[in-house]
Protein backbone atom coordinates (compact mmCIF):
# COMPACT_ATOMS: atom_id res chain seq x y z
CA UNK A 1 0.00 0.00 0.00
CA UNK A 2 2.44 2.19 1.20
CA UNK A 3 5.01 1.27 -1.89
CA UNK A 4 2.56 1.97 -4.53
CA UNK A 5 1.08 5.12 -3.24
CA UNK A 6 4.71 6.08 -2.77
CA UNK A 7 5.21 4.64 -6.55
CA UNK A 8 2.36 6.93 -7.85
CA UNK A 9 3.47 10.29 -5.59
CA UNK A 10 7.04 9.89 -7.50
CA UNK A 11 5.12 9.16 -11.05
CA UNK A 12 3.35 12.19 -10.53
CA UNK A 13 6.43 14.04 -9.37
CA UNK A 14 7.93 12.97 -12.71
CA UNK A 15 4.70 14.36 -14.87
CA UNK A 16 4.57 17.29 -12.92
CA UNK A 17 7.72 18.44 -13.73
CA UNK A 18 8.00 18.10 -16.91
CA UNK A 19 4.29 18.86 -18.26
CA UNK A 20 2.54 22.05 -19.09
CA UNK A 21 -0.89 23.81 -19.02
CA UNK A 22 -0.09 27.02 -20.29
CA UNK A 23 2.83 29.39 -22.40
CA UNK A 24 3.77 30.85 -18.59
CA UNK A 25 4.87 27.13 -17.96
CA UNK A 26 7.52 27.38 -21.06
CA UNK A 27 9.06 30.67 -19.31
CA UNK A 28 6.94 32.74 -22.22
CA UNK A 29 9.51 31.16 -24.26
CA UNK A 30 8.09 28.45 -26.03
CA UNK A 31 4.61 26.36 -26.73
CA UNK A 32 2.46 24.15 -24.39
CA UNK A 33 1.75 21.78 -27.43
CA UNK A 34 -1.39 19.18 -26.80
CA UNK A 35 1.31 16.04 -24.95
CA UNK A 36 1.02 18.61 -22.36
CA UNK A 37 4.99 19.51 -22.96
CA UNK A 38 7.02 22.56 -23.64
CA UNK A 39 8.36 23.02 -27.22
CA UNK A 40 10.73 26.03 -26.25
CA UNK A 41 11.96 28.82 -29.24
CA UNK A 42 15.13 28.53 -30.59
CA UNK A 43 18.07 29.32 -28.43
CA UNK A 44 15.82 28.33 -25.24
CA UNK A 45 16.02 24.84 -23.84
CA UNK A 46 14.57 22.55 -20.57
CA UNK A 47 11.38 21.20 -19.68
CA UNK A 48 10.16 24.65 -18.99
CA UNK A 49 12.24 26.76 -21.73
CA UNK A 50 13.73 28.69 -18.44
CA UNK A 51 17.17 27.80 -19.62
CA UNK A 52 19.23 29.45 -22.48
CA UNK A 53 21.20 27.23 -24.45
CA UNK A 54 24.66 28.09 -24.65
CA UNK A 55 27.49 27.12 -26.39
CA UNK A 56 31.05 26.71 -26.15
CA UNK A 57 32.90 29.90 -26.71
CA UNK A 58 36.15 30.63 -28.62
CA UNK A 59 39.03 31.89 -26.54
CA UNK A 60 40.17 35.31 -27.67
CA UNK A 61 36.51 36.60 -28.85
CA UNK A 62 34.85 38.79 -26.59
CA UNK A 63 36.70 41.83 -25.44
CA UNK A 64 39.30 40.85 -23.42
CA UNK A 65 42.08 43.14 -22.66
CA UNK A 66 43.09 41.83 -19.56
CA UNK A 67 47.14 41.41 -20.96
CA UNK A 68 47.44 45.26 -22.31
CA UNK A 69 49.19 47.39 -20.27
CA UNK A 70 49.90 51.00 -20.52
CA UNK A 71 52.45 53.97 -19.63
CA UNK A 72 49.33 55.59 -17.96
CA UNK A 73 48.34 52.25 -15.92
CA UNK A 74 49.18 52.80 -11.97
CA UNK A 75 49.06 49.06 -11.33
CA UNK A 76 50.19 45.97 -13.46
CA UNK A 77 47.52 42.83 -13.80
CA UNK A 78 44.44 44.77 -14.64
CA UNK A 79 44.83 45.42 -18.12
CA UNK A 80 42.26 47.37 -19.92
CA UNK A 81 39.48 45.45 -17.79
CA UNK A 82 35.81 46.12 -18.98
CA UNK A 83 32.46 45.06 -17.45
CA UNK A 84 29.82 44.03 -19.62
CA UNK A 85 28.96 45.54 -23.26
CA UNK A 86 26.24 45.65 -26.07
CA UNK A 87 27.04 44.49 -29.60
CA UNK A 88 24.93 47.00 -31.81
CA UNK A 89 24.91 45.93 -35.47
CA UNK A 90 25.98 49.15 -37.85
CA UNK A 91 22.56 50.20 -39.37
CA UNK A 92 24.25 51.23 -42.95
CA UNK A 93 27.57 49.39 -43.03
CA UNK A 94 26.75 45.79 -42.38
CA UNK A 95 30.18 44.24 -42.20
CA UNK A 96 30.93 46.55 -38.63
CA UNK A 97 29.60 46.06 -35.35
CA UNK A 98 29.70 48.24 -32.37
CA UNK A 99 30.32 47.22 -28.75
CA UNK A 100 29.49 49.99 -26.21
CA UNK A 101 31.03 48.93 -22.98
CA UNK A 102 31.88 49.81 -19.50
CA UNK A 103 35.82 50.07 -18.91
CA UNK A 104 38.07 50.90 -16.35
CA UNK A 105 40.97 53.96 -16.53
CA UNK A 106 44.49 53.65 -15.64
CA UNK A 107 44.70 50.10 -15.37
CA UNK A 108 42.07 49.70 -12.62
CA UNK A 109 40.74 46.31 -12.01
CA UNK A 110 36.98 45.47 -10.75
CA UNK A 111 36.99 46.44 -7.47
CA UNK A 112 38.00 50.49 -8.55
CA UNK A 113 35.03 50.32 -11.24
CA UNK A 114 33.57 53.78 -9.18
CA UNK A 115 34.81 56.12 -9.73
CA UNK A 116 37.70 54.35 -12.94
CA UNK A 117 34.95 53.61 -15.08
CA UNK A 118 34.78 55.09 -18.65
CA UNK A 119 31.93 54.54 -21.40
CA UNK A 120 33.97 53.07 -24.61
CA UNK A 121 32.92 52.03 -28.36
CA UNK A 122 35.16 49.26 -29.91
CA UNK A 123 34.38 47.82 -33.21
CA UNK A 124 34.15 44.20 -34.68
CA UNK A 125 34.68 43.40 -38.61
CA UNK A 126 34.89 39.64 -37.68
CA UNK A 127 31.05 39.43 -36.70
CA UNK A 128 29.64 39.57 -33.66
CA UNK A 129 31.62 37.53 -31.35
CA UNK A 130 34.39 39.85 -32.41
CA UNK A 131 37.38 40.52 -30.96
CA UNK A 132 36.29 43.72 -30.56
CA UNK A 133 38.89 46.85 -31.12
CA UNK A 134 38.75 49.77 -29.07
CA UNK A 135 37.91 52.85 -31.27
CA UNK A 136 37.05 55.55 -28.37
CA UNK A 137 35.80 57.07 -24.99
CA UNK A 138 32.58 57.76 -25.62
CA UNK A 139 31.62 58.77 -21.89
CA UNK A 140 35.15 59.68 -19.53
CA UNK A 141 35.03 58.64 -15.67
CA UNK A 142 32.72 58.52 -14.02
CA UNK A 143 30.42 56.44 -16.20
CA UNK A 144 29.54 53.19 -16.12
CA UNK A 145 26.67 50.43 -17.33
CA UNK A 146 25.83 51.80 -20.70
CA UNK A 147 22.25 50.10 -22.40
CA UNK A 148 21.93 51.40 -25.69
CA UNK A 149 18.56 50.67 -27.75
CA UNK A 150 17.08 51.95 -31.12
CA UNK A 151 14.50 53.85 -30.81
CA UNK A 152 12.62 53.98 -34.19
CA UNK A 153 10.38 57.39 -32.81
CA UNK A 154 12.93 59.41 -32.26
CA UNK A 155 14.95 57.76 -35.59
CA UNK A 156 18.11 57.85 -33.07
CA UNK A 157 20.04 55.55 -30.58
CA UNK A 158 19.59 56.15 -27.13
CA UNK A 159 22.03 55.26 -24.44
CA UNK A 160 21.64 55.55 -20.54
CA UNK A 161 24.22 55.17 -18.13
CA UNK A 162 24.96 55.68 -14.66
CA UNK A 163 27.71 58.05 -13.42
CA UNK A 164 28.19 62.00 -13.16
CA UNK A 165 31.96 63.97 -14.06
CA UNK A 166 34.25 62.88 -11.74
CA UNK A 167 38.39 63.16 -11.21
CA UNK A 168 39.78 60.08 -10.75
CA UNK A 169 42.33 59.71 -7.82
CA UNK A 170 45.65 58.69 -8.84
CA UNK A 171 46.02 55.39 -6.77
CA UNK A 172 42.96 52.48 -7.95
CA UNK A 173 40.65 52.60 -5.08
CA UNK A 174 36.76 52.57 -4.96
CA UNK A 175 35.08 56.04 -4.12
CA UNK A 176 31.69 56.16 -3.25
CA UNK A 177 29.50 58.42 -6.09
CA UNK A 178 25.98 58.96 -7.27
CA UNK A 179 25.03 56.42 -9.81
CA UNK A 180 21.90 58.44 -11.17
CA UNK A 181 20.96 57.73 -14.62
CA UNK A 182 21.64 59.79 -17.73
CA UNK A 183 20.32 59.63 -21.65
CA UNK A 184 22.63 60.67 -24.13
CA UNK A 185 21.24 60.83 -27.82
CA UNK A 186 23.27 59.19 -31.25
CA UNK A 187 22.34 58.67 -35.19
CA UNK A 188 25.28 56.75 -35.54
CA UNK A 189 26.81 55.52 -32.07
CA UNK A 190 29.82 57.67 -32.62
CA UNK A 191 28.62 61.17 -31.60
CA UNK A 192 26.47 61.68 -28.72
CA UNK A 193 25.41 65.11 -28.59
CA UNK A 194 22.81 65.44 -25.74
CA UNK A 195 22.67 64.26 -22.27
CA UNK A 196 19.84 64.79 -20.08
CA UNK A 197 21.23 64.30 -16.57
CA UNK A 198 18.85 62.08 -13.67
CA UNK A 199 16.07 61.03 -16.07
CA UNK A 200 15.78 59.10 -12.71
CA UNK A 201 18.18 58.35 -9.35
CA UNK A 202 18.59 54.99 -9.69
CA UNK A 203 21.22 52.70 -10.90
CA UNK A 204 21.53 49.87 -13.40
CA UNK A 205 19.15 51.12 -16.38
CA UNK A 206 17.62 49.18 -18.75
CA UNK A 207 15.28 50.65 -21.61
CA UNK A 208 12.86 49.56 -24.21
CA UNK A 209 10.61 52.24 -26.61
CA UNK A 210 6.78 50.90 -27.01
CA UNK A 211 6.71 51.74 -30.71
CA UNK A 212 5.48 49.12 -32.82
CA UNK A 213 5.06 48.86 -36.91
CA UNK A 214 1.11 49.78 -36.03
CA UNK A 215 1.82 52.15 -33.22
CA UNK A 216 4.41 54.73 -33.73
CA UNK A 217 3.94 56.05 -29.93
CA UNK A 218 6.85 57.87 -28.28
CA UNK A 219 6.19 55.83 -25.03
CA UNK A 220 9.00 54.33 -23.24
CA UNK A 221 9.99 52.29 -20.57
CA UNK A 222 12.71 52.28 -18.17
CA UNK A 223 13.70 49.46 -15.74
CA UNK A 224 16.03 49.44 -13.19
CA UNK A 225 17.71 47.76 -10.08
CA UNK A 226 15.40 45.89 -8.60
CA UNK A 227 13.84 45.41 -11.71
CA UNK A 228 11.02 48.33 -10.86
CA UNK A 229 9.59 49.44 -14.51
CA UNK A 230 9.45 53.79 -14.83
CA UNK A 231 7.30 54.63 -17.54
CA UNK A 232 6.93 57.43 -19.78
CA UNK A 233 4.31 58.92 -21.88
CA UNK A 234 5.84 61.50 -23.84
CA UNK A 235 9.54 59.67 -24.68
CA UNK A 236 12.88 59.27 -23.51
CA UNK A 237 13.47 62.43 -22.02
CA UNK A 238 10.62 61.56 -19.39
CA UNK A 239 9.45 62.59 -16.72
CA UNK A 240 9.21 59.14 -15.80
CA UNK A 241 6.95 57.65 -13.23
CA UNK A 242 7.49 54.57 -11.39
CA UNK A 243 4.63 52.01 -12.70
CA UNK A 244 5.62 48.22 -11.72
CA UNK A 245 6.71 48.02 -8.00
CA UNK A 246 9.46 46.15 -6.51
CA UNK A 247 7.24 43.51 -4.71
CA UNK A 248 5.98 42.31 -8.01
CA UNK A 249 8.80 40.48 -8.29
CA UNK A 250 10.99 40.59 -5.45
CA UNK A 251 9.01 38.88 -2.80
CA UNK A 252 11.44 36.31 -2.06
CA UNK A 253 15.55 36.64 -1.01
CA UNK A 254 15.70 34.14 -3.45
CA UNK A 255 14.71 36.50 -6.02
CA UNK A 256 17.42 38.97 -5.30
CA UNK A 257 18.61 40.25 -8.33
CA UNK A 258 20.59 43.26 -10.31
CA UNK A 259 21.67 44.52 -13.60
CA UNK A 260 18.20 43.81 -15.21
CA UNK A 261 17.94 43.55 -19.46
CA UNK A 262 14.47 44.07 -20.46
CA UNK A 263 13.36 42.75 -24.25
CA UNK A 264 10.05 42.27 -25.51
CA UNK A 265 9.74 39.26 -27.68
CA UNK A 266 8.07 38.20 -31.16
CA UNK A 267 4.96 37.72 -29.19
CA UNK A 268 4.80 40.76 -27.76
CA UNK A 269 5.61 39.35 -24.11
CA UNK A 270 7.94 40.52 -21.78
CA UNK A 271 11.39 39.33 -20.79
CA UNK A 272 14.04 40.10 -18.12
CA UNK A 273 17.71 38.52 -18.03
CA UNK A 274 19.25 39.57 -14.69
CA UNK A 275 22.82 38.40 -12.27
CA UNK A 276 21.02 36.86 -9.68
CA UNK A 277 22.22 37.06 -6.67
CA UNK A 278 20.77 34.07 -4.57
CA UNK A 279 24.38 32.85 -3.44
CA UNK A 280 25.32 36.56 -2.04
CA UNK A 281 23.66 35.58 1.54
CA UNK A 282 25.96 32.94 1.56
CA UNK A 283 29.26 34.71 1.08
CA UNK A 284 29.79 33.87 -2.55
CA UNK A 285 29.53 35.00 -6.17
CA UNK A 286 28.05 32.14 -7.71
CA UNK A 287 27.40 29.67 -9.71
CA UNK A 288 23.26 30.51 -9.67
CA UNK A 289 24.21 33.86 -10.99
CA UNK A 290 21.67 34.37 -14.09
CA UNK A 291 18.32 34.52 -13.75
CA UNK A 292 14.90 35.03 -16.04
CA UNK A 293 11.41 36.48 -15.21
CA UNK A 294 8.60 36.91 -17.57
CA UNK A 295 5.20 38.45 -17.86
CA UNK A 296 2.50 38.97 -20.83
CA UNK A 297 2.10 42.63 -19.87
CA UNK A 298 5.19 44.40 -18.80
CA UNK A 299 2.79 45.99 -16.34
CA UNK A 300 2.44 42.43 -14.66
CA UNK A 301 1.85 39.85 -13.12
CA UNK A 302 5.76 39.00 -13.83
CA UNK A 303 6.87 35.47 -12.81
CA UNK A 304 10.87 35.41 -11.59
CA UNK A 305 11.89 31.78 -12.09
CA UNK A 306 14.52 30.78 -9.53
CA UNK A 307 14.50 27.66 -9.74
CA UNK A 308 15.75 26.67 -13.19
CA UNK A 309 18.03 29.50 -14.00
CA UNK A 310 19.16 30.86 -17.68
CA UNK A 311 23.05 30.72 -16.75
CA UNK A 312 25.33 29.94 -14.54
CA UNK A 313 29.34 30.59 -13.67
CA UNK A 314 30.22 27.62 -16.10
CA UNK A 315 31.68 28.03 -19.47
CA UNK A 316 32.63 25.52 -22.06
CA UNK A 317 35.57 26.44 -24.46
CA UNK A 318 35.63 25.40 -28.13
CA UNK A 319 39.48 24.25 -27.03
CA UNK A 320 37.77 21.49 -24.88
CA UNK A 321 38.47 23.74 -21.66
CA UNK A 322 35.65 24.75 -19.28
CA UNK A 323 35.92 27.71 -16.46
CA UNK A 324 33.53 28.50 -12.92
CA UNK A 325 34.17 32.08 -13.21
CA UNK A 326 34.25 33.99 -9.90
CA UNK A 327 31.52 36.79 -10.81
CA UNK A 328 29.38 36.26 -13.92
CA UNK A 329 26.99 39.65 -14.35
CA UNK A 330 25.54 41.79 -16.29
CA UNK A 331 24.01 39.68 -19.09
CA UNK A 332 22.86 41.33 -22.22
CA UNK A 333 21.16 39.03 -25.12
CA UNK A 334 22.06 40.25 -28.71
CA UNK A 335 18.72 39.19 -30.80
CA UNK A 336 18.29 37.79 -34.35
CA UNK A 337 17.12 40.83 -37.02
CA UNK A 338 14.62 38.92 -39.02
CA UNK A 339 11.71 39.46 -36.44
CA UNK A 340 12.04 35.95 -34.19
CA UNK A 341 14.03 37.58 -31.21
CA UNK A 342 15.68 34.28 -31.64
CA UNK A 343 18.56 35.01 -28.89
CA UNK A 344 22.31 34.24 -30.78
CA UNK A 345 24.60 35.46 -28.60
CA UNK A 346 24.81 36.47 -24.55
CA UNK A 347 27.28 39.12 -23.31
CA UNK A 348 29.06 39.29 -19.60
CA UNK A 349 31.16 40.95 -17.61
CA UNK A 350 33.43 38.16 -16.33
CA UNK A 351 36.23 38.03 -13.79
CA UNK A 352 38.57 34.79 -12.82
CA UNK A 353 39.35 33.47 -9.51
CA UNK A 354 41.65 35.14 -8.01
CA UNK A 355 42.05 37.97 -10.60
CA UNK A 356 41.87 41.54 -9.80
CA UNK A 357 40.92 42.40 -14.16
CA UNK A 358 37.54 41.43 -15.68
CA UNK A 359 37.01 40.95 -19.31
CA UNK A 360 33.51 40.50 -21.41
CA UNK A 361 32.36 37.49 -22.57
CA UNK A 362 30.46 36.61 -25.68
CA UNK A 363 28.81 33.40 -25.67
CA UNK A 364 27.14 31.87 -28.72
CA UNK A 365 23.25 30.59 -28.06
CA UNK A 366 21.72 27.57 -29.74
CA UNK A 367 22.10 26.77 -33.47
CA UNK A 368 20.57 29.84 -35.05
CA UNK A 369 23.93 31.63 -34.64
CA UNK A 370 25.85 29.84 -37.38
CA UNK A 371 23.68 30.89 -39.81
CA UNK A 372 23.43 34.12 -38.54
CA UNK A 373 27.79 34.22 -39.08
CA UNK A 374 27.32 32.61 -42.45
CA UNK A 375 24.91 35.00 -43.34
CA UNK A 376 27.14 37.81 -42.92
CA UNK A 377 30.43 35.58 -44.76
CA UNK A 378 32.30 34.68 -42.38
C1 LIG B 1 41.43 36.55 -21.21
O1 LIG B 1 42.75 37.00 -21.06
C2 LIG B 1 43.51 36.34 -20.05
C3 LIG B 1 44.93 36.91 -20.05
O2 LIG B 1 44.92 38.27 -19.71
C4 LIG B 1 43.56 34.86 -20.33
O3 LIG B 1 44.18 34.21 -19.26
C5 LIG B 1 42.15 34.31 -20.48
O4 LIG B 1 42.21 32.95 -20.89
C6 LIG B 1 41.39 35.06 -21.54
N1 LIG B 1 40.04 34.55 -21.56
C7 LIG B 1 39.34 34.38 -22.68
C8 LIG B 1 38.00 33.79 -22.51
O5 LIG B 1 39.71 34.73 -23.78
C1 LIG C 1 47.26 39.46 -25.62
O1 LIG C 1 46.79 38.21 -26.07
C2 LIG C 1 46.42 38.20 -27.47
C3 LIG C 1 45.82 36.88 -27.79
O2 LIG C 1 46.67 35.82 -27.43
C4 LIG C 1 47.66 38.48 -28.30
O3 LIG C 1 47.28 38.53 -29.65
C5 LIG C 1 48.25 39.81 -27.87
O4 LIG C 1 49.46 40.03 -28.55
C6 LIG C 1 48.53 39.84 -26.37
N1 LIG C 1 48.94 41.18 -25.99
C7 LIG C 1 49.94 41.40 -25.14
C8 LIG C 1 50.24 42.83 -24.84
O5 LIG C 1 50.59 40.49 -24.63
C1 LIG D 1 43.04 50.29 -23.82
O1 LIG D 1 42.30 51.49 -23.60
C2 LIG D 1 42.98 52.67 -24.05
C3 LIG D 1 42.11 53.85 -23.69
O2 LIG D 1 41.96 53.93 -22.29
C4 LIG D 1 43.21 52.59 -25.54
O3 LIG D 1 43.97 53.69 -25.95
C5 LIG D 1 43.93 51.30 -25.89
O4 LIG D 1 43.99 51.17 -27.31
C6 LIG D 1 43.20 50.10 -25.32
N1 LIG D 1 43.95 48.89 -25.61
C7 LIG D 1 43.34 47.76 -25.95
C8 LIG D 1 44.23 46.61 -26.27
O5 LIG D 1 42.14 47.65 -25.99
C1 LIG E 1 24.72 63.33 -4.64
O1 LIG E 1 23.57 64.05 -5.01
C2 LIG E 1 23.12 64.98 -4.02
C3 LIG E 1 21.85 65.60 -4.51
O2 LIG E 1 21.96 65.98 -5.86
C4 LIG E 1 24.19 66.03 -3.80
O3 LIG E 1 23.77 66.92 -2.76
C5 LIG E 1 25.45 65.34 -3.36
O4 LIG E 1 26.47 66.29 -3.27
C6 LIG E 1 25.85 64.30 -4.39
N1 LIG E 1 27.00 63.57 -3.91
C7 LIG E 1 28.10 63.54 -4.60
C8 LIG E 1 29.18 62.72 -3.97
O5 LIG E 1 28.23 64.13 -5.65
C1 LIG F 1 19.72 60.48 -5.52
O1 LIG F 1 19.68 59.40 -4.59
C2 LIG F 1 20.75 59.42 -3.66
C3 LIG F 1 20.75 58.13 -2.88
O2 LIG F 1 19.46 57.73 -2.55
C4 LIG F 1 20.59 60.65 -2.79
O3 LIG F 1 21.67 60.73 -1.87
C5 LIG F 1 20.61 61.89 -3.67
O4 LIG F 1 20.34 63.01 -2.89
C6 LIG F 1 19.57 61.80 -4.78
N1 LIG F 1 19.76 62.93 -5.68
C7 LIG F 1 18.75 63.69 -6.08
C8 LIG F 1 19.10 64.82 -6.99
O5 LIG F 1 17.62 63.51 -5.73
C1 LIG G 1 2.87 60.27 -12.53
O1 LIG G 1 1.96 59.98 -11.49
C2 LIG G 1 1.32 61.12 -10.96
C3 LIG G 1 0.52 60.68 -9.76
O2 LIG G 1 -0.17 59.50 -10.02
C4 LIG G 1 0.46 61.76 -12.03
O3 LIG G 1 -0.15 62.92 -11.54
C5 LIG G 1 1.34 62.12 -13.21
O4 LIG G 1 0.56 62.60 -14.27
C6 LIG G 1 2.12 60.92 -13.68
N1 LIG G 1 3.09 61.35 -14.67
C7 LIG G 1 3.37 60.65 -15.75
C8 LIG G 1 4.46 61.20 -16.59
O5 LIG G 1 2.79 59.62 -16.04
C1 LIG H 1 11.91 30.15 -4.95
O1 LIG H 1 11.01 31.05 -4.35
C2 LIG H 1 10.07 30.43 -3.49
C3 LIG H 1 9.15 31.51 -2.97
O2 LIG H 1 8.38 31.99 -4.01
C4 LIG H 1 10.79 29.73 -2.36
O3 LIG H 1 9.87 29.06 -1.56
C5 LIG H 1 11.79 28.73 -2.93
O4 LIG H 1 12.56 28.19 -1.87
C6 LIG H 1 12.73 29.43 -3.90
N1 LIG H 1 13.58 28.44 -4.53
C7 LIG H 1 14.92 28.53 -4.50
C8 LIG H 1 15.66 27.48 -5.24
O5 LIG H 1 15.51 29.41 -3.92
C1 LIG I 1 44.24 35.20 -13.80
O1 LIG I 1 45.32 34.73 -13.06
C2 LIG I 1 46.03 33.65 -13.68
C3 LIG I 1 47.09 33.18 -12.70
O2 LIG I 1 47.82 34.27 -12.21
C4 LIG I 1 46.62 34.10 -15.00
O3 LIG I 1 47.26 33.03 -15.65
C5 LIG I 1 45.51 34.62 -15.89
O4 LIG I 1 46.04 35.15 -17.08
C6 LIG I 1 44.69 35.67 -15.17
N1 LIG I 1 43.53 36.01 -15.99
C7 LIG I 1 43.19 37.26 -16.21
C8 LIG I 1 41.91 37.45 -16.97
O5 LIG I 1 43.84 38.22 -15.84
Amino acid sequence: MRASSLILLGGLALAAAKSCTSMEDCSLNGICTCHHTCRCDPGWTGSNCGKLDLQPVERWTGYNNTNFTNPDFYREGGGNSSWGGQIIHDREDKGLFHFIASQFKHGCGLSAWRPFSQVIRAESRTGPRGPFIWKQTLFDTFRHNPTVVWSPADEKYLIHFIGQDWETPDVCRSTKTNNTISVSTSPDLKEWTEQIPLVVNVTNPTAWPLWTEDDHTPEMLLASEKNNIYYSPTGYAGPYNLTVEPGNIEIHPSMRSEDPFLWRDKRGHWHFLVHHMADIPLGLKGPRVGAHAFARDWRGPWTYENETLAFDAFVDFTDGGRTEYYRRERPKLYFSEDGEMTPLYLVNGVQEFGNISAYTLVQPIGEAWKAYEDALGR
